[in-house]
């Protein structure tokens, strides 16, 4: 419906207080575009996969299927391990991922930002990402590109992003998951 709120939930794929991803995601929260609300999740808490465990499915992870199914958009913020996406972040997929034929992020709406330390910010684990979403059949956002380089010098202590350029980024990240929200499921907004 026209003038109703776009509801993105973001997740981080760093479960450390001081993280970096972490803190993008709250600057997410603040930079939300008129319209639309940023919810952050966090993933502490969610076990390792177990199909065992799928009838009886952990609460932290019942909790986190509920909030995927009645968001609007996924954001999710991630750093680089090993040239790909951490096993927390992936978990937490897989979880979301099943049973089968509960997919909670099928056909979701889906951007990614990634910080790092490091010069290339995350941008491997990216595409790695994008690659679980061809079989998870969710909707990627192509452009723009979150990608911030060099963390440390981007937020400051208390984990505020402070980078003009990047909070820029990430206001223009939103504003296009907004409006590919709204093209993809009319009834979002
Ligand atoms: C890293 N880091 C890292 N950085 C990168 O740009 N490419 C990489 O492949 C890796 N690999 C990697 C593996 C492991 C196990 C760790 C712990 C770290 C560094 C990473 O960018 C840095 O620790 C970030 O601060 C992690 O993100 P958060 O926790 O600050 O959100």
């Amino acid at each position: 419906m026209m003038g109703q709120k776009i509801n993105i939930l973001g997740f981080a794929g760093s479960l450390r207080k001081g993280s970096y991803n972490r803190a993008l995601l709250r600057a997410a929260v603040e930079l939300a575009p008129e319209g639309a609300t940023v919810e952050v999740f966090d993933l502490e808490g969610i076990p390792p996969f177990n199909n065992d465990l799928l009838a009886a499915m952990p609460e932290r992870v019942r909790e986190f299927k509920d909030r995927i199914k009645t968001a609007d958009a996924i954001l999710i913020a991630t750093p680089e391990y090993n040239y790909s996406i951490p096993g927390v972040l992936k978990n937490a997929i897989d979880w979301a991922s099943r049973p089968f034929e509960e997919n909670s992020l099928k056909e979701k709406p889906v951007a990614i930002m990634s910080a790092s330390t490091g010069m290339l910010g995350g941008v491997r684990a990216q595409y790695h990402l994008r690659q679980c979403f061809v079989y998870l059949n969710m909707f990627p956002l192509n452009k723009p590109e979150v990608i911030v380089t060099h963390a440390a010098r981007k937020f400051d202590a208390k984990g505020r992003l402070t980078d003009e350029t990047t909070r820029k980024c990430v206001v223009d990240l939103l504003a296009a998951l907004a409006a590919w929200t709204r093209r993809l499921r009319p009834s979002a907004g």
